[in-house]
């Protein structure tokens, strides 16, 4: 089986993933984390973002050892991913490790952008995952605040608005719910509910 799971920034989409692969017994990828590591190799060496064959060469060199950098997880290893994600050659170069991942046994869950529209478009279960702004922009400043650190809510929901808007916005594989996905809002859900409600999808799909 192949759980797609797409959706913005901070909609919760990484946590149910996480949750449907131990429950199911799948793989995960985290998708994200690819670009993610693209945009961290290319800053720290000083190149050029905005550079689409630059990139795209970047990609296609990308080691599994660089997916291991301290760090990828955060804010601003998130926006150099974005920026880095809408060449169509750092897509191309990560289409065939994605879907290798995705076809080995027992079957995987992948959560990305374009998962259930470009990478693996014949996932047996698809589910987009949003959440308001506001929520999103809400849940990751608390996340900061629990971890002692500062966080500016207003900041932080322009910066996600801006990473939709970018994410949604390129040509090449852009953010968008497939027409076969279960849409699954998590706004008004705890972590648990949107687990529950994931894997209703996932059993009304097998069944
Ligand atoms: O899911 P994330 O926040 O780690 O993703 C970081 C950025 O990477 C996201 O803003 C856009 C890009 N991305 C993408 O374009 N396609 C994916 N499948 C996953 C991430």
């Amino acid at each position: 089986m192949i759980i797609a799971i797409d959706g913005p920034a901070a909609a919760g989409k990484g946590t149910i993933a996480l949750r449907l692969a131990e429950h199911y017994r799948l793989n995960h990828l985290d998708t994200g984390l690819l670009y993610r590591a693209i945009g961290r190799k290319m800053a720290d060496a000083g190149l050029d973002l905005d550079d689409a064959d630059l990139a795209g060469t970047v990609a296609r060199a990308l080691d599994p050892a660089d997916l291991g950098h301290a760090d990828l997880r955060g804010r601003e290893a998130g926006e150099l991913a974005s920026r880095v994600a809408i060449h169509p050659p750092v897509r191309a170069a990560l289409i065939d490790f994605q879907r290798d991942f995705a076809a080995r046994p027992p079957g995987a869950v992948l959560d990305g952008r374009d998962i259930g529209t470009a990478i693996c478009p014949g996932a047996e279960v698809k589910i987009f995952v949003t959440a308001s702004p506001e929520v999103r922009a809400r849940r990751r400043s608390d996340e900061l605040i629990a971890k002692g650190r500062e966080a500016a809510y207003e900041r932080i929901l322009a910066e996600i608005r801006e990473r939709d808007a970018r994410d949604s916005g390129r040509a090449a594989a852009p953010l968008q719910m497939a027409p076969d996905a279960a849409l699954l809002d998590t706004s008004d859900l705890g972590i648990d509910e949107a687990f529950r409600a994931a894997m209703a999808i996932v059993e009304a799909k097998r069944r």
